[in-house]
């Protein structure tokens, strides 16, 4: 392993700070002279800011995207005894979340091409038990939503969608988010709309669940000292909501800049042997990740590492087969795409102010290894 810091890192949330440092400092200074650091002006105003972005009625600012999941599901009255089915390809803390929520995951394969939730499994794991389906868009790329949110309703499910890496993808021109009963996102400082800490943000267009989530986040208070239903404490603060305030102006812009160098990885990257990501027939990627495929992986991840080249794996280990679930979430349905993908995905640097000189020299890299 080569042990100095790579040359073309993976991402660069200090670089998106630095973009916008003279705004992000002004809007720091004006929470902290302002003297109210938590559910104030900041946290009203941008909920109703990204509400808009997303096109919903209601957004609800907590501490981080597990929480704003975890919420989500309890605010639909999911809870022990219940099941919801999602996948294994992906974050720990959608599962997580589940299990918060009391819940029990249960898990359908992927597509291997998109690497989201096969939609065609979905029917073969539904149980009386079942109350939820939750796809992750991962990477970006919406995962197929006409078909879950049909699936959804002929079962009288709820649709819980994990946005976290999703922010901006669109289908059939509606935005990630808009589609399900209910949506969660986080604001860890990689994502395509990150803070400079934790945050996250639970959206819907159902006004019950809107005011079940904003008591929740807040110890059940329906107003100061009165809990009408157990909550915890979840908000998100004053310094992080001004933050993303900022930076959510500049999110379409940012979203352009990762399209842009998405295509010119894919140029280059045609003529290679790696799989490729997939891209939305009628939509728009996120691309918060460019992840490629390929059998002999550890060799191209080392390879790159010697050339001062940051990579990720999104995930080495999916969450079925981590060792706080393994044994103790019994499968129904074997996961051979799932374990397929998380020995071969590889995640290639992009942020948006990478410069495309890079990119060309990663994929030029990739190619001259292959040669
Ligand atoms: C797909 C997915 N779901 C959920 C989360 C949880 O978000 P957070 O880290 O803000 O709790 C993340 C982020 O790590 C994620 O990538």
């Amino acid at each position: 392993m080569n042990d100095s810091p790579p040359s073309i890192s993976l991402a660069a949330p200090r670089a998106s700070y630095l973009a916008h440092r003279q705004e992000i400092n002004v809007a720091i200074q004006r929470v902290l002279e302002g003297g109210q650091y938590i559910l104030g002006r900041e946290v009203a105003a941008f909920e109703e800011e990204f509400a808009a972005f997303v096109g919903v009625p209601y957004a609800i600012g907590v501490g981080n995207g597990t929480d704003a999941l975890e919420l989500a599901l309890r605010a639909c009255g999911i809870g022990p005894g219940d099941e919801v089915i999602t996948v294994s390809h992906t974050a720990v803390a959608t599962v997580a979340a589940i299990e918060l929520a009391g819940a029990t995951p249960v898990f359908v394969d992927i597509e291997p091409a998109s690497y989201l939730i096969d939609v065609r499994q979905i029917e073969s794991v539904v149980s009386v038990r079942t109350k939820a389906i939750l796809p992750v868009h991962l990477y970006g790329l919406p995962a197929n939503l006409p078909a879950i949110t049909e699936t959804a309703r002929k079962h009288g499910l709820r649709v819980v969608e994990d946005c976290a890496q999703s922010h901006g993808a669109v289908l059939n021109g509606k935005n990630t988010g808009a589609w399900g009963d209910v949506a969660a996102f986080s604001f860890y400082p990689t994502k395509n709309l990150g803070t400079l800490g934790d945050g996250g943000m639970v959206v819907t267009r159902d006004a019950h669940l809107a005011s079940r989530i904003r008591e929740m986040r807040e110890y059940g208070w329906v107003r100061r000292y009165v809990s009408e239903q157990p909550g915890m404490n979840t908000r998100l603060d004053e310094l992080q909501a001004a933050i993303l305030r900022v930076k959510l102006r500049y999110l379409a812009q940012d979203n352009h800049r990762r399209a842009r160098l998405a295509r010119a990885y894919l140029d280059v990257l045609k003529e290679s042997c790696l799989r490729l990501p997939s891209e939305p027939s009628d939509g728009v990627h996120a691309w918060h990740l460019f992840v490629v495929g390929h059998r002999q992986r550890e060799e191209l991840l080392n390879f790159l590492d010697q050339r001062g080249v940051g990579t990720g794996i999104h995930y080495p280990v999916p969450v079925h087969l981590q060792p706080a679930y393994r044994n103790r979430l019994p499968l129904r349905l074997p996961l051979p795409n799932t374990e397929k993908a998380a020995a071969q995905v590889l995640s290639l640097p992009l942020y948006p102010e990478l410069p495309i000189e890079s990119v060309q020299q990663v994929a030029e890299a990739i190619l001259e290894w292959e040669s």
